[in-house]
C-alpha cells in the first residue's frame, strides 16, 4: 500500500502526474464531482490548521466523497492517553484514507506501520509536510512555469519549518535549482539536512534578508514557529527577525514571485499583499487542487509498488531526539538507516551517535 510521508515516496515522474491532474482539475472541478463517490477520509489533527485540514476535507467534498475527523487532540482518545498506532488502526476500520497531522516527527510514519489505509501526512512536528510541498510545487508551476534553474530563497524559521525542509527535499530533483537559506544563526536549516540532501545542492547562508534579496525567482517565507521552542524567551527574542515590506521588496527581482505556506504572523508586511508578485493566498487555492489530484490517485491504487526505504532495526538503539515520536510513545520497531557514515533514525532523520 502506497503512503504519502515524505515527499520522496513519490517518485518525480508520480509527483509531475500529480501536478498535471492538480491542473487539470484546477481548470474543469466539475469533471471530477464524482471521483470518490462512497468514500471516506479521516482528518486526524493532533495540532492546530486551518489550511492544511479545510483543503483536505474541501478536496474529497470536492470529489464527491465524505469526511470525519477530529480538529484537536483534545477530542480525540490521546486524551486517554491512546497511542498512534491504536488511534490508526481504529480509523482505519472508518476511512478509506486517513490525513494525520501531530506534534511529535514521526508520528504519520509510525500511523503508516499500522494502518489498514493509505496515511498521508499532514505535518509531523518540525520535520516534514509533503502536502504543503506538492501544493508549493503547483503553485510554483502556475506562476513560474518551471522549477529548474530556480534560485529559491528561503526565510524564517529554517530549523523548526517543516514546509521548508519538505520543498527543500523535493527541489533537490530539479536541475540547476540554488537555495539561499535567511536565517537567524539559531534557526538555521538542520544540520541533518547538512549532513543529507544539501550535501548534493548548492546553497549559501545569511542573516541579512536585504543582502540576499537581488536574488533569488523565488522567495519562500516562513513563521517563526512559537510552539516549537523550548525556550519562550529566544522565541520572544527572535520572532520580529524579519519582516517583509513593501520598501524591502524594492530592489527584488521583477518577476519573483513571495510564497507563505501560512499562517503570517508578521513576516510579511500586508501592505505587500497588494504587490503583484504576492503570491500566498493564489497558493492556498492550489492547495485544494492538489490534494484532490492526490486523494484521486491513492483511493484510485494506480501507483504502484515502491520498495521500502532500507531500514533496520536495531533494538538497542534509542533515537535521542526529545521531538521524536518514539521518544513518547513504545515503539518495538526501532528503525534506522544506514547513509553513508551515518545512521539516522528511520522516523524523524536525526543523526544517531
Ligand atoms: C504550515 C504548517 O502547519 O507547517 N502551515 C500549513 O500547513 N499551511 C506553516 C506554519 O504553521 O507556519
Amino acid at each position: 500500500m502506497r503512503h504519502l510521508i515524505d515527499i520522496t515516496d513519490l517518485s518525480l515522474t508520480e509527483r509531475e502526474a500529480l501536478l498535471d491532474l492538480g491542473e487539470e482539475m484546477l481548470r474543469h472541478p466539475g469533471d471530477f464531482a464524482d471521483a470518490a463517490r462512497g468514500r471516506i477520509l479521516a482528518t486526524l489533527f493532533f495540532e492546530p490548521s486551518t489550511r492544511t485540514r479545510l483543503s483536505f476535507e474541501s478536496a474529497m467534498l470536492g470529489l464527491g466523497g465524505g469526511t470525519l475527523g477530529f480538529s484537536e487532540a483534545s477530542s480525540s482518545s490521546a486524551a486517554k492517553g491512546e497511542s498512534v498506532a491504536d488511534t490508526i488502526r481504529t480509523v482505519g476500520c472508518y476511512a478509506d484514507l486517513i490525513a494525520i497531522r501531530h506534534p511529535k516527527e514521526g508520528a504519520s510514519l509510525k500511523g503508516a506501520f499500522y494502518s489498514p489505509v493509505p496515511v498521508l501526512n499532514a505535518g509531523d512536528g518540525g520535520h516534514c509536510h509533503p502536502t504543503q510541498t506538492l501544493t508549493d510545487l503547483l503553485t510554483i508551476r502556475q506562476e513560474l512555469g518551471r522549477v529548474e534553474g530556480l534560485t529559491v530563497g528561503f526565510c524564517g524559521d529554517l530549523k523548526y519549518g517543516r514546509t521548508v525542509h519538505s520543498l527543500v527535499n523535493a527541489l533537490a530533483a530539479y536541475r540547476g535549482v540554488k537555495l539561499v537559506f535567511i536565517s537567524p544563526r539559531e534557526l538555521s536549516i538542520p544540520g541533518y539536512m547538512k549532513e543529507g540532501v544539501l550535501r548534493q545542492m548548492p546553497y549559501t547562508e545569511t542573516d541579512s534578508l536585504p543582502d540576499a534579496l537581488p536574488g533569488p525567482d523565488l522567495l519562500y517565507m516562513t513563521r517563526i514557529q512559537r510552539e516549537r521552542f523550548a525556550d519562550q524567551e529566544e522565541y520572544q527574542r527572535l520572532k520580529d527577525s524579519f519582516i517583509l515590506t513593501p520598501q524591502l521588496l524594492r530592489p527584488a527581482r521583477e518577476h519573483m514571485v513571495v510564497l507563505h505556506p501560512l499562517p503570517r504572523v508578521n513576516e510579511i508586511s500586508v501592505a505587500v499583499d497588494d504587490d503583484p508578485r504576492a503570491a500566498y493566498f493564489r497558493q492556498v487555492k492550489c492547495g485544494r487542487f492538489v490534494r484532490m489530484a492526490l486523494i484521486q490517485t491513492l483511493l484510485s491504487g494506480t501507483l504502484a509498488p515502491r520498495p521500502a526505504p532500507d531500514w533496520r532495526e536495531y533494538p538497542d538503539c534509542i533515537c535521542q531526539n526529545p521531538a521524536c515520536i518514539t521518544a513518547v510513545e513504545q515503539e518495538p520497531r526501532r528503525l534506522f538507516l544506514e547513509d553513508g557514515e551515518v545512521r539516522r533514525c528511520a522516523y524523524c532523520e536525526a543523526v544517531y551517535r
